[in-house]
Parts: C-alpha cells; sequence; structure tokens
C-alpha cells in the first residue's frame, strides 16, 4: 500500500465522501481512493436496527466529540456525536429524510455562491434518491404517509420511505386534528421535501422498506460497488494530513496516513484532495496541513501553507430539548411514529412582528458580539450580512423556526424540538499538531438570546399542543419538566434553568469550512475548492454557508452528488 498513487484520494468515507467517491469511480480510466477511520458496520445491528437510534452511542463507532464548557448555556461541555464508520454519521443517525426550505438554498446563492440555489440543487436531491413508494407497502395503510412525486427521485441510490415499523394507528390523523385546532393553525403539509417545509408533516426516513434495514452511504453508494478495481477504500486508516508538492502553487500531492497496523505512510494523489471528514474534522485537518489562520498553526509549530484564517470558523449548530407527557394509551415499542411540525414565526410567536422588529434591531450588536468573541477574525460586518439574511428569511420568507417531534412509546407522548435557525455562532480548531488530539470545538451555543427565546417559545407551543383537542383528551400530566419545575407561563428566564441543564446538541454541525465568497470570510469557493489551494476541496456538512431546516444528510448527500459533477467537469 505504502508505495500507492491514485487520481483522487477522499479522506474519510461517510455521508458525503462515498458519493463523491462512487460518482469519481464510474469514470473507468479514474483512481479513487477513500481514507476512512471507523470499520465496516454492515452487520453491526446498533447501525441496521430501525429501532435502534441511539444504540451505537458511546460505542467505538462514535468520534463522540466533547465541546468546551460552553459558558452562555450553564457551564457544562456537550458530545457531538459523530458516525465513525463506512458511511460515516449516516450509520448512527435518526434516518429522518428532510430536506430545507427553498429560500434557505436561494440564500446561498444571494450571499454571493453563484449558481447554488434550489432549483439547481433540487436534481442533485432527485438523483441522489430512491424513493420507495408508500402505495406498494400494504403495512402503510392506514398510517397517513404522503408524498408529491414531483419532488422525488425513484432511481438514485438511497432508499427513502416508509418500513414495517410506521405507527398506523390513527395518530398521525388525531396530532393533525389537534394542529388544525391551535389558535393559529399549523397547516397539514403533505410533503416536506417539496422546498416547503412549513406545517404538519409524516416524514420519510432513509430505510430499506422491503428489509425494514436503515439505509446508510455505505450500502447505498458503496457495497453495490465494491468491485470496481478503480475504487478502494483503506478501512481503520487515520488520515492525518495533506502533503504538498513543492513549487509556487499549494497543490496537495497526497495524504499523511496512519495504518491500521500504526505505521505511518503517504498515498499519492495525482489530482485532487477531497475532504469529507465531516464538519468538526475536516476544517482540523485543513490546520493540521497548514491552511488556516497563522496565530493558531504557530501556536502548534505548523508552518503557514495558506494564510486563511476564518477555517474553523463559523460553526454553527442546533441545540435538542425534550418534553414529555404522559399518554392514556399504552404504545408498543416496535412501532415508531415520526411526525414533524414545521412553525413559522407567525405560528409560533405569538408577537412575531414586534418580535421581529426588535430582533432586526438587536443584529448589529449581535454581530459585532460574535465578532469579539473570536477575536474579530470573523468580521462584524460579514457577519451581520450573515444575519440580516437570516432575519429575512424567517421574517419575509416565513421559513419554519422550530422543528418540533413528536413520538409516542410506553405511556408517554415525548417532543424533541429545537429552534431551526440559532444566530449563535463558534468555532473548531486544532489543540495540538498531534492528528489524534481532540479539538477544541466551541458552539458557543445559546450565545444570542433569540436562541433561547425561540428554544423557549418552542416549549410553551409543545405545552400548547398538549392542551389543544384532541390531543388533550389523549395525555394525561406533562412528566419533563413537569409544571412544578417549570411553571404555566414562565418566561424565558424561568425556562432557561431547564433548557440549559438538559440541552444537547442536535448534531447538525456546519459552516466550519463555509462555502462564501473569500472577502466574506470564505474557505471553500463555489466549486468547493480550498481557497489558495489549487487542488484541494472540501464537500462534506462544513460547506453549507447557512444551517437548513431540515435535518442534514439529505442535503450532504445532494451537495456531494453536485461536487461530483463539478469535480468531473473541472479535470
Ligand atoms: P460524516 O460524519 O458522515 O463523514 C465523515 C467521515 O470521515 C466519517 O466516516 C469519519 O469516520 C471519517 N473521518 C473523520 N476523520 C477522519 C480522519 N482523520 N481520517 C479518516 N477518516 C476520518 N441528519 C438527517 O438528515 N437526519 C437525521 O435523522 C439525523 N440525525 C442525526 C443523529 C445523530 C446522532 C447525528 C450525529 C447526526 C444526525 N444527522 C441527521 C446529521 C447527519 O447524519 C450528518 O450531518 C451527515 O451524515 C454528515 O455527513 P458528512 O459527510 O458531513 O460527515
Amino acid at each position: 500500500k505504502s508505495d500507492s498513487t491514485y487520481d483522487y484520494i477522499v479522506v474519510g468515507g461517510g455521508t458525503s465522501g462515498l458519493v463523491v467517491a462512487n460518482r469519481l469511480s464510474e469514470q473507468k480510466n479514474t483512481t479513487v481512493l477513500v481514507i476512512e477511520a471507523g470499520g465496516s458496520v454492515y452487520n453491526n445491528p446498533n447501525v441496521t436496527n430501525t429501532l435502534g437510534y441511539g444504540k451505537a452511542f458511546g460505542t467505538d463507532i462514535d468520534w463522540a466529540y466533547e465541546t468546551t464548557a460552553q459558558e452562555y448555556a450553564g457551564g457544562s461541555s456537550q458530545i457531538v456525536r459523530a458516525g465513525k464508520a463506512l458511511g460515516g454519521t449516516s450509520t448512527i443517525n435518526g434516518m429522518a429524510y428532510l430536506r430545507a426550505q427553498a429560500a434557505q438554498i436561494d440564500a446561498w446563492e444571494a450571499i454571493g455562491n453563484k449558481g447554488w440555489n434550489w432549483k439547481n440543487l433540487l436534481p442533485y436531491f432527485k438523483k441522489s434518491e430512491k424513493l420507495q413508494d408508500p402505495a406498494n407497502y400494504p403495512f402503510l395503510e392506514g398510517s397517513g404517509v404522503a408524498f408529491d412525486p414531483a419532488y422525488h427521485g425513484f432511481t438514485g441510490p438511497v432508499k427513502v420511505g416508509w418500513s414495517s415499523t410506521q405507527l398506523n394507528d390513527g395518530l398521525a390523523q388525531k396530532l393533525n386534528a389537534t394542529y388544525q385546532n391551535l389558535d393559529v393553525p399549523v397547516p397539514y403539509n403533505r410533503d416536506a421535501n417539496s422546498g416547503d417545509m412549513v406545517g404538519y408533516s409524516l416524514y420519510p426516513k432513509t430505510v430499506d422498506a422491503d428489509l425494514n434495514i436503515r439505509e446508510d452511504a455505505a450500502r447505498a453508494y458503496y457495497y453495490p460497488y465494491q468491485n470496481r478495481t478503480n475504487l478502494h477504500v483503506w478501512l481503520n486508516t487515520h488520515a492525518n494530513k495533506i502533503t504538498w508538492k513543492d513549487g509556487e502553487e499549494v497543490t496537495a500531492n497526497g495524504v499523511e496516513v496512519t495504518l491500521s497496523n500504526g505505521k505511518k505512510t503517504v498515498v499519492k494523489a495525482t489530482r485532487e484532495v477531497i475532504l469529507a471528514a465531516g464538519a468538526l474534522k475536516s476544517p482540523v485537518l485543513l490546520e493540521l496541513s497548514g491552511v488556516g489562520n497563522p496565530q493558531i498553526l504557530s501556536k502548534h509549530g505548523i508552518a503557514t501553507k495558506v494564510n486563511l484564517p476564518t477555517v474553523g470558523e463559523n460553526l454553527q449548530d442546533q441545540m435538542n430539548n425534550g418534553l414529555q407527557f404522559e399518554s392514556k394509551k399504552t404504545y408498543s415499542s416496535d412501532k415508531s411514529a415520526d411526525y414533524v411540525a414545521y412553525p413559522s414565526a407567525d405560528q409560533l410567536f405569538p408577537n412575531s412582528t414586534a418580535l421581529g422588529a426588535e430582533l432586526l434591531r438587536k443584529l448589529p450588536a449581535y454581530a459585532a458580539q460574535v465578532a469579539s468573541a473570536n477575536g474579530n477574525i470573523t468580521k462584524a460586518r460579514d457577519i451581520y450580512r450573515f444575519f440580516k439574511i437570516q432575519w429575512d428569511l424567517i421574517f419575509k420568507d416565513e421559513i419554519p423556526v422550530a422543528e418540533i417531534l413528536l413520538s409516542a412509546s410506553g405511556a408517554a407522548y415525548s417532543s424533541e424540538y429545537w429552534g431551526s435557525v440559532p444566530f449563535s455562532r463558534g468555532s473548531v480548531h486544532l489543540s495540538s499538531a498531534d492528528p489524534t488530539a481532540p479539538a477544541i470545538i466551541d458552539p458557543k451555543y445559546f450565545m444570542l438570546d433569540f436562541d433561547l427565546h425561540a428554544q423557549a417559545q418552542a416549549a410553551r407551543f409543545i405545552r400548547d399542543i398538549f392542551k389543544t383537542e384532541p390531543f388533550a383528551d389523549m395525555a394525561g400530566a406533562e412528566i419533563t419538566p413537569g409544571l412544578s419545575t417549570v411553571a404555566a407561563g414562565a418566561d424565558d428566564k424561568a425556562w432557561s434553568t431547564f433548557i440549559y441543564s438538559k440541552y444537547r446538541s442536535n448534531f447538525h454541525p456546519i459552516t466550519t469550512a463555509g462555502m462564501l465568497p473569500k472577502e466574506l470570510g470564505g474557505v471553500v469557493d463555489t466549486s468547493l475548492k480550498v481557497y489558495g489551494t489549487s487542488n484541494v476541496r472540501v464537500v462534506d456538512a462544513s460547506v453549507m454557508p447557512f444551517q437548513v431546516c431540515g435535518h442534514l444528510q439529505s442535503t450532504v448527500y445532494a451537495v456531494a452528488e453536485r461536487a461530483a459533477d463539478i469535480i468531473k467537469e473541472q479535470s
């Protein structure tokens, strides 16, 4: 292996990496190597079990990245999970297949990424998808699942749909009736993947509906193609850094790796090195390779190859909390209810117009606070532009401002929820020149007060759902947090004690190698090439310039599909 040479090296055999490796290796005369730190989880029941969400957490296929103490959120650190396996985080995620509001992807273009808009990305959502029509699965009768064929792909690699574990006892319909009975109803939305997410929907998942097992990136993009002689995968192999050609231009010529036997070696790339190690790893690999903020690099004795100070900045995630209520009915644990509501600002906030006006006044101060928290590496005026776009998305385009999930198990209803578009931004940076050292991850959860307000308001909204018929009649007392812990009518401050002590990362980190114009702090250009390099790209969740209201994987698949086309066109 040690003297091998490939056209392309893809670092990270996860959700995005396997898409790009698959598509590039469709070209018969092109050789592709995937370097993956984890192993195969093809037969791992913690992965395949469609009701096994959480079973892989804390096992050896979970990177379980730890954040710094979160000073704005009570001081505790958080664990941010990510898959360490062929298939990456798609092997441990919640399998929800939910895209974005069209206007959110259009905002990628509005900030300066020409050609990156919903219309151009939709064909790639479809290209990656194989929707399994629920009409062909009799066990879904009565479940209420639905979709609009205009927005789906039926011949792509990733199986999407509903399996035999889908609950079909009428709960979905009762929840819909409840949403329609709210003072400000949340309309029924037949298909939240159409680019319009607002409303109440039954969402599809990445699942093999015939076999009732999880669909992941390896099952979709690798195993059916593993006999391609020009596609190699090195498992249990850790990428340490990019190696560079001598010369004026900054050109990668390989990757230093630590093999499964502990030996270090360099594998050569004649065309490109493509980073797909995830939003909390790809920026750190850039730094280990000398691409980043010279002040940070020099602290660790790393020579600066490209002065690109925003590598690892602009980290955005969401914060996840949950409420629980007693249920009068007992639900079996071998079924799952996958119901989502995406309220717009008008539907979530009782005083949306006034709130919007107040927030607009605060944006310059928010931007200054974010900039000053990172030593003005990102500029307040740029962050203000990002925030104004986000404000327009919320108050003009009326994107969803929260995600409210509902599930039923045993004698309880659980509702996980999060504000969809927090404003707080943090960073991820290397802590050492040792490539295996944990990075310094600081998402700055709840740094800005709108984020707490949205999180508290979503909790109030859930309480309203449980006070509204027919749900009011089906549910008993609130278990978590319970009215004795957070009183009815509690203000944000009173909610914050519960929220800060119980929240977790929503595991949707993005923008750590953001696709943005260089002058706005971008790390990659519209062809996903790292500024200042001639042949290094990032193709994973790191590049998304703004948060999406859906979950990340569908957009990660679509972006990676487009990335592969761009790479093919340019080489
Ligand atoms: P991904 O993590 O998939 O790939 C990175 C790969 O690089 C991994 O295989 C990793 O092992 C490898 N790697 C890292 N460092 C390396 C190194 N130095 N050398 C070699 N290899 C290295 N989304 C969704 O749409 N629906 C959902 O329900 C959920 N639920 C959910 C739950 C949980 C617990 C998590 C953690 C995440 C989700 N998500 C989700 C998010 C979604 O799954 C996630 O954003 C994408 O899968 C990320 O894809 P990437 O390609 O960016 O990274």
